[in-house]
């Protein structure tokens, strides 16, 4: 929305008109009513052409926030409303694009706005210039300059509250880019006067004010100053305070402002001492002495103050009294010292407090050049703003409005100058035939003012120069024989007798026709401003001051440089630095903002025509817009043109295809505008009348309200068409949506009564066929029964027949029916149901038997007979069968293996399988022999030749041949023998010699004894009464008691056919000699490890200590 209402073009929305080019009819009532006009609506810019006219709203306007500078920033000058933005910006733009040196003028009346009117040129620049840290430090330091040079070039005057007292011009220096790089100010002749003396209603500098509400007590004392107005007579009183100026927070922001610049704390001190001392030089009084010649002298009344001042600024106080004293004229080599009178002394004095600070405010000046200056030595491009006093007219006219508006004529020479050249330009550019204007060219009043012979400045030099009593009268004298015949030089007492009743010319002024109005001056103080003389003695007293500062301001003072020459007067000091800036300006692009005073009451919304008349007429503002009409009020480019009035004409509504230039020609043949009313250039159109503008204007407005109402009319069709096909499109959606949800819904309810319908249905046949197949079924059955039944009723009639019979006949008869009977059963025993069960049985007990061999043959287990497995028994009732198989099973592979056994093995396992039969569960030895091989015959005799005797001694087959102990009778200890066992004897051969000790036929052994625990102790137990008892029995001990017993036990009974008797008992008896002994065998104790040991007790006792 807020886009929609960005304006096009400065025509748009209109208050009065923007551009004063367009007034009709033209002249100044028009002028200032349409000023009024748009002042009343806030409008206070108007254009006339590229001029800028500011009336001063003396109240702040919502027109200058950052929103407002965005609005303006790279738009065209007449695309907005007129603003001072719009001609910053263009001259900033041309300045920064088009390489062309800038300078803005701003003129108008004291509390026009012009100062304002710089600042706010200055803030936008530095708004839409570059940014960064040393850019926006370059930028501060720039807008700082301003509060310092106001606090010591401003005053409060009747006109305006904040006035500057000095011109100003202010060059920024740019580079490529259009980033600020520094500044240079010029400033041009300060009002000095206003130290000493101000008018009614006005103040001093503000500086003066500020320093003494801001100062802390502490700097006060320091300045020996008084937080006192009233005691300073340099300061008037009836308007120390100004309404809504807080000079101590002003004071303060100055300070800031000083150090921004970039001021060092002791320079801010010493300009402060300096203001001091001529706040404090005011206070000096004097009071006249007589002397002795007659001549009255000046004395300084009260010494203390003048005491306080050369402490101050480090001056003798002898010399500066001497100063004050006494004048010294040197001439020819001759100093020659006169004394002051009181007047002289008061005017020394105030010459002195004049020069001090206008020296020290250009020192200012310059000391803030060097602080803002560009820092590089790149090209610069330069934008000049230059604020500066417009014309002045006051009931008393002196010396300083005289220059003042000299300035301003040349202001307006240079104008006219640029103006015009700028337009003849364009015209030339544009291929315009160029038709001369007329208008008054002010040159001529320039010449009378500063022509080097006659001219009046001249004039006032020559008086100054010239020896003689020179007075403001003579002077005058001098203006009215030179200048009396000039056009804009009036004078009473002037050759000419023009003048010579005019009333209103007094005797002492002369009068100038100004370009503005006229202006009447008086002439006295003429010649002594121009002379602006300070005696010697002050300056060379400044000159010795301790205060370096105050040195440096009066370099003159300096003895050695004495120069007898006088310094150049104010006037052609003045005239020089107006040609300088002219020359400046010259290069530059002038830009011109023109200010206006709406009233004298500093009072917003006040408009005082006859007061804005006035300054309408001395600003030449009708020349202007003449100048600027004089040959096309109105110019515009073609596009722009074009592209505003195309809706007027068929042929270029809504779009024209050929060059804009055309088109235009085409749009106004249309419009029937006449030839001479227009002119085609390059690039722009040229209308000559503002009339016909505001008819372009209206039909242009015409055309727009009758489009709106189409676009109206075309936007109103469309939208309802739109919603129509938008309501028809959502009707067919909605449509399609609700036929397949109602065909949906009909299908599914078809879908389920057919799974209704289908489903009775097959139920239905379902209980037909079960129906049918039960019929079927209980039809068999019926057979069966029937069948059954016949069969039964057929035997038991056959049965009862036969039992009939039977009764008849004869038993056998009778058995005869009862086989036939079981016959005929047996045949059809398949139809009944009772011996089903018992076939099965048989049936599955014969397939499960057959199962249970049939899986036996693959699980058997190995032939080894030791193997202990067996498969587990797969039923109850086969327990008995799988026992007996295993058993069965077993024997067979026992006799299998048997079967491999060669004689021998077999002769060893019949003995082994004896040992087994005599000792097993008997002898606790017994298990360790199952593994030991029977080897009978251990020692092996044949083959070792130290039993060599023995072996012959026998002839027999041995059969054990092995070492045993022999447990001595008496006293239980062993000693070692062979044993030896042949088919028919025992033997006992000494173990070393191999000789036979004793021999017992088999015969006569009766019986073996041994105990039947773990030890190879055994008796053999002899035939009583035999050869060989009669030592008694013997008691052994061997490692292979076993297989010697067992041995023993075969040859006996193979050789006496009688089985031998052993004995297994832990408690027997043997025979030994006569005593029979008792063996008993006990558990001993471990103390021999586990070899038994025997002991013979009594003689009725022997013990073996077994293990
Ligand atoms: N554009 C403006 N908007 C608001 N007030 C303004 C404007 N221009 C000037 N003024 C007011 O007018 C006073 C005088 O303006 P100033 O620029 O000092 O005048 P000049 O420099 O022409 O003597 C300012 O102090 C301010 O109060
Ligand atoms: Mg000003």
């Amino acid at each position: 929305m807020a886009k929609m209402e960005v304006k096009t073009s400065l025509l748009d929305n209109m208050i009065g008109v923007g551009d004063m080019v367009l007034l009709e009819p033209l002249n100044e009532e028009t002028v200032i009513n349409n000023l009024k006009k748009r002042f009343d609506h806030n409008e206070i810019y108007t254009y006339i052409g590229s001029v800028v006219i500011s009336v001063n709203p003396y109240r702040s306007l919502p027109i200058y926030s950052p929103e407002k500078v965005e609005d303006y920033r790279n738009r065209n000058f007449y695309e907005l409303s007129p603003h001072i933005f719009a001609l910053s910006d263009e001259a900033y733009r041309s300045l920064r694009d088009q390489d062309k040196d800038q300078c803005i003028l701003i003129t108008g009346e004291s509390g026009a706005g012009k100062t304002e009117a710089s600042k706010l040129v200055m803030s936008y620049v530095a708004a839409v210039c570059g940014k960064g840290a040393e850019v926006n430090q370059v930028k501060e330091q720039l807008l700082q300059s301003n509060p310092v040079l106001e606090a010591f070039g401003n005053a409060k005057t009747v006109r305006n509250d904040n006035s500057s007292r000095f011109g100003k011009y202010m060059d920024i220096e740019f580079d490529f880019k259009g980033d600020p790089l520094g500044g240079v100010i010029s400033n041009y002749l300060l009002e000095k006067s206003r130290v000493v003396k101000q008018a009614g209603g006005e103040r001093n500098f503000h500086v003066f004010y500020q320093l003494l509400s801001g100062a802390s007590e502490e700097l006060l004392n320091k300045l020996k100053l008084e937080r006192d107005f009233s005691r300073y007579n340099y300061l008037s009183l009836d308007s120390a305070k100004v309404n809504g100026v807080d000079d101590a927070a002003n004071f303060r922001t100055v300070r800031n402002a000083m150090q921004i610049v970039g001021f060092m704390d002791h320079e801010v001190e010493s300009v402060l001492e300096v203001v001091a001392a001529v706040l404090k030089l005011g206070n000096i009084e004097f009071k006249p002495e007589s002397r002795v010649n007659g001549l009255d002298e000046s004395k300084i009344k009260d010494k203390n103050e003048l005491k306080e001042i050369c402490e101050l600024t480090g001056i003798d106080q002898s010399v500066l009294e001497r100063a004050f004293s006494f004048r010294t004229v040197e001439a020819k080599q001759e100093k020659v010292s006169t004394t002051l009178n009181v007047a002289q002394a008061y005017y020394a004095r105030d010459a002195l407090a004049k020069n001090l600070y206008s020296r020290l405010f250009s020192w200012l000046v310059n000391r803030i050049n060097e602080s803002i200056k560009a820092q590089t030595k790149v090209r610069k491009k330069v934008m000049g703003v230059l604020d500066i006093y417009g014309f002045e007219i006051f009931e008393d006219n002196s010396f300083e409005q005289f220059i003042i508006n000299y300035c301003n004529e040349k202001l307006q020479q240079i104008f006219i100058e640029l103006t015009l050249k700028e337009e003849q330009e364009e015209y030339i550019r544009e291929d315009i035939e160029w038709t001369h204007i007329e208008y008054f060219n002010n040159a001529i009043i320039c010449d009378l003012i500063e022509n080097n012979t006659n001219g009046i400045l001249a004039m006032l030099d020559e008086e100054c120069l010239r020896p003689g009593t020179v007075t403001d009268e003579t002077f005058l004298e001098k203006l009215n024989q030179v200048c009396a015949t000039h056009q804009h030089f009036e004078s009473r007492m002037s050759k000419c007798s023009r003048f010579l009743n005019d009333t209103s010319l007094p005797h002492s002024c002369f009068r100038i026709q100004h370009y503005a109005g006229k202006v009447l001056y008086q002439v006295e103080g003429f010649v002594d401003k121009n002379n602006d003389l300070l005696y010697r003695d002050l300056s060379q007293a400044m000159w010795k001051a301790g205060h370096a500062l105050i040195k440096s301001l009066f370099p003159e003072g300096n003895p050695a440089k004495i120069n007898l020459k006088r310094p150049p007067t104010a006037g052609s000091q003045f005239k020089a630095s107006v040609a300088t800036l002219m020359k400046n300006l010259q290069t530059k692009n002038p830009n011109y903002i023109r200010c206006i005073k709406p009233n004298d009451k500093k009072a917003a919304h006040i408009f005082n025509e006859g007061l804005v008349c006035h300054q309408v007429r001395y600003l030449g503002l009708l020349e202007n817009v003449r100048v600027r009409r004089a040959g096309y009020a109105f110019r515009q480019a073609y596009e722009p043109c074009l592209e505003r009035y195309k809706m007027l004409c068929k042929q270029t509504w809504p779009h024209w295809k050929g060059p804009a230039r055309a088109g235009v020609e085409v749009l106004f043949n249309e419009l029937e505008i006449p030839v001479e009313e227009y002119s085609f250039g390059r690039s722009k159109i040229f209308i000559r009348n503002p009339r016909t503008l505001f008819k372009l204007e209206d039909l242009r407005k015409q055309r727009l309200e009758d489009l709106a109402t189409l676009i109206q009319k075309i936007y109103r069709g469309w939208k309802c068409r739109t919603h129509f096909l938008l309501m028809r499109k959502s009707q067919i959606v909605m449509a399609a949506w609700y036929r397949r949800y109602a065909q949906q819904k009909r299908y599914q309810q078809i879908k389920s009564s057919t799974l209704v319908i289908q489903s009775y249905i097959r139920g239905w046949k379902a209980r037909k066929i079960l129906r049918e197949l039960k019929h079927q079924k209980r039809c068999e059955e019926a057979a069966t029964t029937i069948a059954a039944y016949w069969h039964g009723t057929q035997a038991r009639r056959e049965l009862s027949r036969l039992k009939a019979e039977a009764r008849n006949k004869h038993a056998i008869a009778v058995i005869w029916a009862y086989w036939l009977g079981s016959k005929v059963r047996r045949e059809y025993r398949k139809f009944f149901r009772a011996n089903a069960g018992k076939k099965i049985y048989e049936f599955t007990l014969q397939r499960i038997v057959q199962k249970y061999f049939l899986e036996m043959k693959n699980k058997v287990p190995s032939l080894s007979p030791i193997d202990k497995n067996w498969p587990s028994r797969p039923y109850l009732f086969l327990d008995s069968t799988h026992k007996e198989l295993k058993s069965i099973f077993h024997l067979w592979r026992c006799k299998k293996y048997r079967d491999q056994f060669t004689d021998q093995q077999k002769l060893i396992y019949e003995e082994k399988l004896e040992a087994s039969e005599l000792f097993k569960d008997k002898k606790a030895l017994y298990p360790s022999s199952v593994g030991q091989p029977f080897q009978g015959p251990y020692l092996e005799i044949n083959k070792n030749p130290k039993y060599k005797k023995l072996k012959d001694a026998i002839e027999e087959k041995i059969i054990i041949a092995e070492v045993v102990n022999k447990i001595n009778r008496a006293n239980g200890k062993s000693t070692s023998r062979i044993f030896l066992l042949t088919n028919n004897n025992l033997l006992l051969a000494d173990q070393k010699s191999g000789q036979i000790k004793s021999e017992v036929p088999l015969v006569d052994v009766t019986k073996v004894s041994m105990s039947s625990q773990n030890d190879g102790f055994f008796a053999v137990h002899l035939k009583e009464g035999s050869e060989a008892a009669s030592k008694g029995d013997f008691l052994f001990s061997s490692d292979h008691l076993i297989e010697m017993a067992t041995k023993l036990y075969r040859t006996t009974l193979s050789q006496t056919k009688q089985k031998l008797n052993i004995e297994i008992s832990d408690e027997f008896l043997v025979q030994f000699r006569q005593d029979k002994v008792c063996v008993k065998f006990i558990q001993g104790n471990q103390k021999n490890g586990s070899v038994p040991t025997c002991k013979r007790k009594n003689n009725r006792l022997l013990e073996v200590a077994v293990p």
